[in-house]
């Protein structure tokens, strides 16, 4: 595995790989790796000839007072990870190489990324599409793999993608769970293991969910009126959003009909969690 740290360097070996032909599968990380982004890595390596990784915990999508600061950098063990999951290039830039001192150009996507979890993380988006455009630019892959377990993010790249006729296929990766429920993620780390206990409440209530549609119950007032009692039976735990939305334009709806998707945003502690799950699809 090749470890490339600078941009120039990523784009001359993405250059020359392009000139042979080959395809490049590309998966963008923030690092701290776990199943989740190594299923996209297998995604990833299923159809290319390259699979390139990169890990840069991006500054720009973090607003003041996140985690940035705090957010696990396992070094070490990402790129052992990296290497065992058949990573061919692991693109690993500092903020320097990303980002210029007087870096002044953002790109914004205006309609999908203001509710959800952009209505609590008002310019997180905004940092999220710029990284990945600066990525894709520097990585040129043919296809780019985005977890289902971001949703809203998956949404919002896809919509960048469309508009500004990215030439990139995005593939979308299904939510990889710890064996008790939990959605893997980086910041799942920072739980402790009460915590971590009370955190199953997200997949518990999905579930319960899942379940009443499956009975026919397709009115959202009282599916959400059930999820946020299951929620409200942890103290621990507090709301930041429970939200049924069409899987498409990401607008709320009131019945269960189409692809809808249920997406929680819970706060336990200081560590923020998210999950969802798509009805009716
Ligand atoms: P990060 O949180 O590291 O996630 C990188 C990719 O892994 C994203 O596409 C995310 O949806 C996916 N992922 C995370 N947990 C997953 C899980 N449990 N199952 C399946 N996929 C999972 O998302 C980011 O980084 C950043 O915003 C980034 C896109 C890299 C831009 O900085």
């Amino acid at each position: 595995m090749e470890i490339l740290r600078t941009v120039r360097e990523m784009q001359q070996r993405a250059r020359d790989e392009k000139r042979t032909g080959r395809l490049i599968g590309f998966v963008p990380t923030m690092g701290c790796l776990h199943e989740g982004h190594l299923s996209l890595v297998k995604l990833a390596r299923a159809r290319a000839d390259l699979v390139v990784l990169s890990i840069f915990v991006n500054p720009i999508q973090f607003l003041p007072g996140e985690d940035f600061f705090r957010y696990p950098r396992p070094v070490e063990r990402d790129e052992a990870l990296c290497r065992d999951a058949g990573v061919d290039v692991l693109f690993y830039p500092d903020v320097e190489q990303m980002y210029a001192p007087d870096h002044s150009v953002m790109i914004e996507e205006t309609l999908l990324s203001k509710g959800l979890c952009g209505a609590s993380r008002p310019g997180h988006f905004t940092g999220v599409a710029t990284v990945v455009v600066k990525l894709l630019n520097i990585v040129m892959p043919d296809f780019a793999v985005f977890g289902q377990k971001d949703a809203q993010q998956l949404r919002v790249i896809q919509r960048l993608i469309r508009d500004l006729n990215c030439p990139v296929d995005i593939i979308p990766g299904p939510i990889v769970r710890e064996w008790d429920g939990l959605a893997m993620s980086s910041r799942n780390r920072y739980l402790t293991p009460a915590e971590h206990q009370d955190a199953l409440c997200l997949r518990r209530s999905l579930d319960h969910v899942e379940k009443r549609v499956r009975e026919g119950e397709l009115t959202v007032e009282t599916l959400r009126t059930e999820l946020a009692q299951r929620l409200a039976r942890v103290p621990s735990v507090r709301v930041e959003y429970i939200e049924f939305v069409d899987n498409e334009t990401l607008r709320p709806v009131e019945r269960v009909e189409g692809a809808v998707l249920v997406a929680l945003a819970i706060r336990i502690g200081s560590t923020r969690l998210i999950d969802n799950t798509v009805l009716g699809s």
